[in-house]
């Protein structure tokens, strides 16, 4: 199970990377804005920090391209900035297109925009490395969002498709948990998110507790 982080901020992903050992980023245009910088310099930046490692992260083509052409050369310039860059296409008909033509030159895609098996089963024919299934976004409860990952997972595995599984626009530390119980492979999601996911008030209780008997007792 890996974790991701979905942040396009260096300070986060730097303390995520070192703190958490995430296993890689995902960023998108929302995110690329909020940085306050331009695309390039973010990208870049991010990654400088992820050189050397294997740690994916995901950037994301321009959204107004409706060609898959268009989307394939964008993502060809983006991979050549870095190793680590596994490009971001949308789930449209030119998206999936867009996954041949990027494998065919060697290049790594991630299906964002994921709202249903059936979108994942055609991103892995088409030979996706990640899928991102969006669970966050959707107005769906618990136990549809676990039954589309386990759905996704699956199919996957019925026909040996090599694709990931990652779980996407995860809003809090249960959807995690929920995530990995369903087989996801890997799960992103922002920085509150995870920090949530391994926080809980009573190991503050404990530690309280136990730092006051701590203070009783003599050491040697
Ligand atoms: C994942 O790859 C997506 O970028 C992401 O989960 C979407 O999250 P957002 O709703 O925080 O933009």
């Amino acid at each position: 199970m890996q974790f991701f982080l979905d942040s396009a901020l260096v300070d986060e992903i730097a303390h995520a990377l070192e703190m958490w050992n995430i296993d890689g980023v995902t960023t998108n245009p929302r995110h690329v804005a909020m940085s306050g910088k331009s695309f390039l310099t973010t990208i870049r930046e991010i990654a400088r920090l992820v050189e050397g490692s294997d740690k994916a992260v995901s950037v994301e083509v321009n959204p107004h391209h409706d060609r898959a052409a268009a989307m394939a050369a964008e993502g060809e310039k983006l991979a050549a900035i870095s190793p680590n860059f596994v490009i971001k296409l949308p789930a449209t008909e030119a998206g999936f297109r867009a996954i041949t033509l990027l494998a065919d030159r060697g290049i790594r895609s991630n299906l964002t925009l994921v709202f249903s098996a059936g979108q994942a089963l055609q991103a892995m024919r088409m030979g996706a490395y990640f899928v991102s299934p969006f669970l966050g976004w959707k107005e769906s409860n618990a136990e549809e969002t676990v039954s589309m990952i386990e759905d996704i997972v699956a199919i996957r595995d019925n026909y040996g498709f090599d694709t990931q599984v990652l779980a996407a626009a995860l809003r809090n530390g249960r959807q995690i948990v929920d995530a990995a119980v369903a087989g996801a492979d890997i799960t992103t999601a922002g920085f509150a998110v995870y920090k949530d996911l391994f926080d809980h008030p009573y190991t503050h209780v404990g530690l309280a507790r136990f730092a006051e008997s701590w203070d009783k007792t003599a050491y040697e």
